[in-house]
């Protein structure tokens, strides 16, 4: 089976090729003129994706040497994300849909990064937590099956991806700011103690806050001269990036104790952080803890197939529907 995935949700416009479960192509284009802005500008984002989408397919099939004709299903995000962004994708899926008679199935973007975790690791058996660290979204699911998910908390305010960027750009870095401020906490060897308060919620669920350990850095910055903060940029990023695993631990610890279920995935773009990585193999045992690769950490095409093909084969039909604002 030869799947073809489409993702223009946010500010990266990529197109894959699964076959079976092989991802023969993942191609992603990463909108760089945001960071001049600080963070993403939606209707940049449209317009980028529209000059990219088909050129970028074409790439991938030429390459490849497959034609259209050899898809047998197309997937693609129609939501949650930007509403001009979900549109590109959706339109183009669409216009290959009715051009060439493939199936087509629309996809939660949620629901991919949960999927890219199963492009490897066989090991990993339903069910299993979820928990789904973005730019956009910090949410613990519990995940019988593909298709079959419940949420047992997420952040009330910023996601924990969004607390990178925005400490990032308090601090000068660049937009995304995720890398770098683990970069730069990696080089802390300072044994002056400094820590930053993260919020305790009195919710029933499990969710998170991350808009006042935000605050706490603002404050922080705030209070001191210049040179100061430069003097000590490793010693805060290492302080804030502790804040944030503490509490994504944390709240990963009871939700294992709430539901028993002891293997956990951890997806998307904050994933990739290695700091975050070795708490959960540390807190949760090495052989307990998944991630997808790196390059399915951020956003990409694959996890978007993977998850339209499980979706499809389990009997589930979804004309792409655009929905910004669509939950899992
Ligand atoms: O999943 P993703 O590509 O996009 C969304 O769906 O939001 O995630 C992007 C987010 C950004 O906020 C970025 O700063 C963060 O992932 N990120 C990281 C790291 N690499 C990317 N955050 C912390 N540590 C990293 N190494
Ligand atoms: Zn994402």
């Amino acid at each position: 089976m030869m799947i073809l995935g489409i993702e223009t949700s946010c500010d990266e416009t990529s197109i894959a090729l699964l076959h079976d479960n092989n991802v023969v192509a993942n191609q992603v284009y990463t909108q760089a003129i945001h960071s001049h802005y600080g963070g993403v500008v939606p209707e940049i984002a449209s317009r980028a994706h529209v000059q990219k989408i088909d050129r970028l397919c074409e790439t991938v099939l030429k390459e490849l040497n497959i034609s259209l004709a050899a898809i047998d299903l197309i997937t693609v995000t129609d939501s949650p994300g930007l509403a001009g962004a979900l549109l590109v994708g959706i339109s183009f899926a669409l216009g290959i849909h009715c051009g060439f008679s493939i199936p087509i199935i629309g996809v939660n973007h949620l629901e991919g990064h949960i999927a890219s975790v199963t492009l490897e690791n066989p090991q990993l058996h339903f069910p299993f937590l979820a928990l789904v660290v973005s730019g956009g979204h910090t949410a613990i699911y519990r995940v019988d099956d593909f298709g079959s998910y419940s949420c047992l908390g997420q952040t009330i305010d910023d996601a924990a991806g969004e607390a990178f960027d925005k400490v990032g750009k308090l601090l000068g870095f660049p937009y995304p700011a995720g890398r770098a401020i683990e970069q730069e906490a990696n080089k802390n060897s300072s044994q002056e103690p400094l820590s930053f308060p993260i919020a305790r919620l009195c919710t029933q669920g499990i969710d998170f806050s991350f808009s006042g350990l935000k605050t706490a850095v603002k404050y922080f910055v705030e209070d001191h001269p210049k040179e100061y903060i430069t003097e000590n940029i490793s010693r805060i990023c290492d302080a804030f990036q502790t804040a944030v695993i503490n509490s994504l631990t944390q709240n990963v610890a009871i939700a294992v104790k709430k539901t028993n279920i002891t293997q956990i995935a951890c997806v998307g773009g904050v994933a990739c952080n290695n700091t975050l990585r070795k708490s959960l193999r540390s807190n949760f045992g090495e052989r307990n803890v998944f991630f997808p690769a790196p390059s399915f950490c951020t956003d990409n095409a694959a996890m978007i197939a993977k998850a339209g093909k499980e979706n499809y084969l389990r009997g589930i039909r979804r004309i792409p529907t655009m929905n910004p604002s669509g939950a899992l």
